[in-house]
């Protein structure tokens, strides 16, 4: 029985999504739950939705001996530890777009209430004053507009903002200057927006590189007379810096959603000051965000619990829903195709190498490779192998995995090729391939064509290409009751040397392998449980 924890307070629309996952889905809602209990507790259930309140750390993700899945319901992941997440194989995912244009259009708000000063404006009225003369505010039309992270929400706020008559530049490492002149921006350094903008606004994740980005240096750098904007994550901005250039007059205003500390200690110095606008974290508070956010993780969570295509998951492949039909055999064949190669070798292994030959290569086929690795690792292990922990499982014991796309297959449409070297400088290889629309095959075994069907028990049999072997073979199973349920003959190309595939019900037991073994020109037989 699936059993979900909400730890952060979501619509309700999230939580009937949730509870009409299954008619065994159990959900269980503990807003208020504290750190210490979350450890305590988490070990009950399969998944957790939160928001930014709860903390994922290492120690809850550990705890969590049956988690499968960490649903955030906004963007940021910082409150997630995902490098132990993926440790432990626990599927991390967030909805990227539910709250882009709350969050966008307060970006937005927040820019024009600077212009306007309707926050000082507001706070003297309040006060019983009518100072006309005292604010003067500024035309959007014309100015500058830096936008720095032109991603979802960057995106959104400079095309807004261009119905204003900005000129908008901006700077995003991951983008083409193409993709950035295509929103009709003009690409630009940090630097030169510092140096050229009237207002800068934030809108790129808090990473290592993000971390106190505008600086104090950069602030000094800024045009007289600019505003800054941050809707995106605290830690962005050196706030004591600013403060000093608000107060200072350098800067004419700053408006901020997000803060270092959250909530900003009473003593923050951006708090005295009349020139800013200032939200609680309030971008993606929004009804239609906090519907759509809910929702969306709620139908993510419940798709993840029930074998559905896992969407939005930051430390696992994601596989397009419209594509999951045609790929899926292929993953299913590199999964059979994995246990059959871990069962074929003996002894320390040095390189797993996919290749995906051919038509498949159309396909995502870090998902065919992922696969092909849970198939190679989980007989040996009796941790869950899945998408998040299968390339940290198998480096972890000196593999190194090697993945590979070519184009054209050999005679095949698609072909999947698996080879392993082991410590010793031996190798071993298998491959398959999808007939018609379904059908798997392995197709090949160290270099021999073959044609057996990946699934159930195969027992292979190499013997000397004379006649009879078959038969004997055959009869033995025969007078165990084992019933062949399907047989393949292969030579090898010298012709001297042939592989016999048996797949039978059932397993044959050591005792009847070392008859098979004992027969006149039998070379070798081992058992395959795929
Ligand atoms: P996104 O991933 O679509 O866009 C982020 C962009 O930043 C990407 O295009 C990326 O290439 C760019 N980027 C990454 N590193 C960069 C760097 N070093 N310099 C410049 N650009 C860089 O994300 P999004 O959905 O647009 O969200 C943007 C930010 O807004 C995130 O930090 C998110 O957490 C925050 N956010 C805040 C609120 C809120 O309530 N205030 C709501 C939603 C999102
Ligand atoms: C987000 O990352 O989605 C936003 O910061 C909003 C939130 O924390 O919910």
């Amino acid at each position: 029985m699936p059993r979900i924890l909400v730890s952060d307070k979501i619509s309700d629309e999230g939580l009937a999504i949730l509870r009409s996952g299954g008619p065994d889905f159990e959900v269980v809602c503990d807003f208020e739950i504290t750190p210490e209990d979350l450890v305590r507790k988490i070990g009950d259930f399969d998944a957790l939705v939160i928001r930014s309140r709860t903390t994922a750390t290492k120690e809850v993700i550990e705890a969590g001996r049956r988690l499968k899945v960490i649903g955030r319901a906004g963007v940021g992941l910082d409150n997630v530890d995902i490098a132990a997440a993926t440790r432990c194989g626990v599927i991390v995912m967030n909805t990227p777009e539910g709250n882009t244009v709350s969050t966008a259009e307060h970006a937005c708000a927040l820019m024009i209430a600077l212009a306007k000063n309707l926050a000082e404006t507001t706070a003297s009225m309040r006060a019983g004053k009518w100072e006309k003369k005292r604010f003067k505010g500024t035309e959007l039309r014309g100015k500058v507009l830096g936008v720095i992270g032109l991603g979802r929400i960057g995106t959104i706020v400079a095309r807004r903002m261009q119905a204003f008559g900005m000129s908008v530049l901006a700077y995003d490492p991951f983008k083409t200057p193409e993709a950035i002149a295509n929103e009709d921006c003009t690409p630009a350094t940090v630097d030169e927006i510092v140096a050229q903008a009237d207002f800068i606004t934030l809108h790129t994740p808090k990473t290592p590189e993000t971390a106190n980005l505008i600086s104090a240096e950069r602030i000094a750098k800024m045009k007289r007379g600019a505003r800054l904007i941050n809707c995106a994550r605290g830690g962005l901005v050196d706030e004591v810096a600013l403060a000093k250039a608000l107060e200072g007059g350098h800067l004419a205003g700053a408006a901020l959603d997000v803060f270092n500390e959250e909530p900003p200690p009473a003593d923050h110095p951006i708090l005295k000051l009349g020139n800013v606008v200032l939200s609680p974290h309030l971008g993606a508070a929004t009804a239609e965000a906090q519907e759509m956010v809910a929702s969306d993780v709620a139908k993510q969570i419940v798709d993840a619990l029930t074998g559905g295509p896992v969407i939005n998951a930051v430390n696992y492949p994601s596989v397009d829903p419209a594509i999951l039909p045609r790929i899926s055999p292929f993953m299913e064949l590199a999964e059979h195709l994995g246990t059959a190669l871990s069962q074929l070798i003996e002894g320390a292994v040095k390189e797993l190498r996919v290749t995906c030959a051919g038509d498949v290569t159309e396909f995502p086929t870090k998902a065919i490779t992922l696969k092909a690795i849970r198939g190679f690792l989980k007989r040996t292990t009796d941790v869950t192998v899945n998408f998040v922990n299968a390339i940290p499982l198998v480096e972890a014991r000196g593999v190194k995995v090697v993945t590979l796309n070519e184009p054209n297959a050999p005679t095949f449409d698609s072909l999947i090729t698996l080879d392993v070297t082991l410590a010793d400088g031996s190798s071993r290889r298998i491959a398959g391939t999808i007939f018609g629309q379904r059908e798997p095959r392995i197709v090949q075994l160290d270099g021999q064509r073959i044609d057996a069907s990946p699934e159930g028990t195969l027992i292979l049999i190499t013997n000397r290409d004379v006649p009879g072997v078959v038969g004997s073979v055959g009869m033995t199973l025969a007078k165990h009751q084992i019933n062949i349920a399907q047989m393949n003959l292969g030579v090898d190309d010298a012709g001297r040397r042939a592989l016999l595939i048996v797949k039978i019900d059932g397993q044959a037991a050591p005792s009847v392998l070392g008859e098979i073994g004992a027969l006149p020109n039998i070379l070798s037989v081992q058992q395959l449980a795929l």
